[in-house]
């Protein structure tokens, strides 16, 4: 694999990175944040969020400690509410066990897949592992001229990794994919344009599902109209929500059964437990 573009796209990267704010840290917590709330969150809605959530819950202890409630109000505006739940869970697993510091060990942190966990382990801990996301893919991809999955995916992102520089690697490849290697590419902006084989290889994004209407929707509703801090009956709840009766219970049993809301008699309310081990479920909807 070539060096000449490996050297051309980190020295782009090192003019052109985005000022991120847990580009300053190799903080495994910081970066674990970062990535969960990056998993389905636009980077610039990220931001704000980052600040405010490191400012309230500092460690893995702060937010082990505090009532998930409490860390479901933190969340609130990112969405996809069971991230903010693996999340307090992976913090009370690193409380108590320590943090894993490989690639491998950390998919067992609950919310971390793969891909997570090569982002978290290259940028805190400096393992030479790819981070491979719907970015990283649609770049390789076109400098192999083939759309590329699994075996073949995995083999071309080792193969191009920078394993001197890793972090910056798996950054650079998220900031050229997001910035210049767009679905519709910006090719005479491109660092590494030499060594592209096939620019109109085009690996479409998984298509987000329609949110209007959705469950997520109803979902995220019925967070908001709790995250005040009162529990609520159902019928509060619909009036608060707009939601339709069996739109609502829907949602209700949802959230239960991710452990995000939980029943006190006839009302609702969200969990004032303090962060838990469970095992290492991904994430999926909200
Ligand atoms: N998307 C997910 N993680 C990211 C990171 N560390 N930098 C930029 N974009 C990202």
């Amino acid at each position: 694999m070539s060096t000449a573009r490996r050297d051309a796209l980190l020295a782009w990267y090192d003019a052109n990175r985005r000022p991120l704010p847990w580009r300053q840290t190799r903080d495994p917590y910081a970066v674990l944040v970062s990535e969960v709330m990056a998993q389905q969150t636009q980077i610039v809605r990220v931001v704000p969020h980052y600040e405010r959530f490191l400012a309230l819950f500092p460690t893995p202890e702060s937010l082990a400690r505090a009532p998930l409630a409490e860390v479901l109000a933190a969340w609130s505006g990112l969405g996809y509410n069971r991230r903010a739940r693996f999340l307090h869970d992976a913090a009370a697993h690193v409380v108590q066990h320590g943090w894993p510091t490989t690639s491998e060990e950390l998919q067992a942190l609950p919310g971390v897949g793969a891909y997570t966990a090569a982002a978290v382990a290259s940028i805190a801990f400096g393992e030479a592992v790819p981070a491979v996301d719907t970015n990283a893919k649609r770049v390789l991809s076109r400098w192999e001229a083939t759309p590329l999955e699994g075996t073949r995916l995995a083999e071309a992102a080792a193969a191009a990794l920078d394993g001197d520089r890793p972090a910056d690697w798996n950054q650079a490849m998220m900031d050229l994919g997001a910035r210049v290697c767009m679905p519709k590419p910006d090719c005479d902006s491109c660092p590494v344009t030499d060594w592209c084989a096939d620019a109109s290889v085009y690996s479409a994004p998984a298509r987000q599902a329609r949110f209007s209407g959705s469950t997520r929707q109803a979902r995220g509703a019925v967070v908001r109209a709790l995250v005040h801090g009162n529990s609520a009956s159902h019928a509060a709840l619909a009036k608060q929500t707009g939601l339709a009766t069996t739109r609502l219970r829907e949602a209700l049993e949802a959230l239960e059964s991710d452990g995000l809301v939980e029943r006190s008699g006839r009302r609702w309310q969200l969990p004032a437990a303090a962060g838990r081990i469970s095992g290492g479920t991904t994430p999926g909807s909200s």
